[in-house]
């Protein structure tokens, strides 16, 4: 049994003997932002994610490897292009790829890793191979459809909780969930058991979503490593921007509203004037609420997953650290 750690070192280092093959290739400014990406690190969760899922059930983790490289490439690849869309100018405390290098290089370099991701998957040795790229090919269209809709929500102001969750169950959830998924089919897990780590996954990666869009407002730049109030400048529909509107009162909707329609404006002020109006109605501690029903209903669903409490035990310290509140 391995340690989150310990999995966490066989992906970087399996990482970065893809990224030194990937240095010799040409032509070099295609794959030298693929290599920025890949070696910039993140957090690395659902790559782990997949091998302690794996560790559940057999030992030998190397097996699933490829599939865990897969999955990263394929997160790294939604962001490229998420950045673009969402005109983030920072990630990992570093320039977001289509600032350092330029736009057309970040969509086709982020193109070329979403086949570098097929190329990694098809590495896997085992006859659920099928399985597990019907799979992937599914969460992938799914992930889509979720980044579609919300950039439909950013000009829509009657968005309601159900579709928030929804979009953010198929922008970020389902990959978390296939990420576990994937780990359980590769051990050739019974079918029911891939079946729940499939539903904690869903219901983590809700609670990771409403982190995220949490500390996109009230967290920290230098350990969120992005920039603070870009949801805001956005008018990105987030859980906060949802529940500040219905619970607003007519003087702070009024003032909601103005910020949301104005086009010209200095953007640290409408940041801070937004932040002011969120505080003032309190949705820090909604939004608090509810990442926890998400996160222990996790909890739940792991607890009635039939293999030893000892082998649960990194899975829920790694669930632990990934809602752990940094600011
Ligand atoms: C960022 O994912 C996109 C979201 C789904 C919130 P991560 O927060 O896992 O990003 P990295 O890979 O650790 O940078
Ligand atoms: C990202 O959601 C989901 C995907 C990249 C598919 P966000 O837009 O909130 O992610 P960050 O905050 O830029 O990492
Ligand atoms: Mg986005
Ligand atoms: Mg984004
Ligand atoms: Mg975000």
């Amino acid at each position: 049994m391995f340690t989150f750690e310990e999995l966490l070192e066989k992906i970087n280092t399996e990482i970065q003997k893809r990224t030194q093959e990937l240095r010799k290739k040409e032509p070099l400014r295609l794959y030298e932002p693929v290599d920025y990406t890949l070696e910039m690190g993140g957090k690395r969760l659902r790559p782990v994610l997949v091998l302690l899922s794996y560790n559940l059930f057999s030992e030998d983790v190397s097996k699933a490897i490829p599939a865990a490289l897969g999955i990263e490439v394929f997160h790294n690849f939604t962001l490229l292009h998420d950045d673009i869309m969402d005109k983030a100018d920072v990630r990992r405390n570093r320039p977001t790829v289509h600032k350092k290098f330029s736009e057309n290089g970040a969509i086709l370099s982020g193109d070329a890793m979403a086949f570098l991701a097929y190329e990694y998957l098809l590495e896997i040795e085992s006859a659920r191979i099928t399985d597990v790229a019907r799979l992937f090919s599914k969460t992938a269209l799914e992930v889509c459809e979720g980044q579609q809709l919300d950039m439909d929500f950013e000009t829509r102001l009657d968005v309601t909780e159900e579709e928030y969750l929804e979009m953010i169950r198929l922008k970020t959830a389902v990959l978390l969930a296939c990420s576990l998924k994937t780990g359980a089919l590769l051990a050739d897990a019974p079918e029911e058991m891939a079946k729940k780590l499939y539903d904690f996954g869903i219901n983590l990666g809700l609670a990771f979503q409403l982190q995220d869009d949490m500390l996109d407002t009230f967290g920290n730049q230098e350990t969120f490593g992005k920039k603070i109030g870009g949801d805001i400048l956005a008018n990105k529909k987030t859980f906060l921007l949802i529940k500040a509107i219905e619970m607003a009162n007519s003087e702070q909707s009024e003032r909601l509203h103005y910020w949301i329609n104005k086009e010209d404006f200095i953007p640290e002020q409408k940041v801070k004037e937004v932040i002011a109006i969120y505080n003032q109605i309190g949705v820090q501690q909604q939004i608090r609420k509810k990442i926890d029903s998400f996160y222990l209903h996790s909890l739940e669903i792991l607890d009635e997953l039939k293999v030893s409490e000892d082998l649960k035990n990194p899975l829920k310290s790694l669930s632990n650290k990934m809602l752990q509140r940094v600011f």
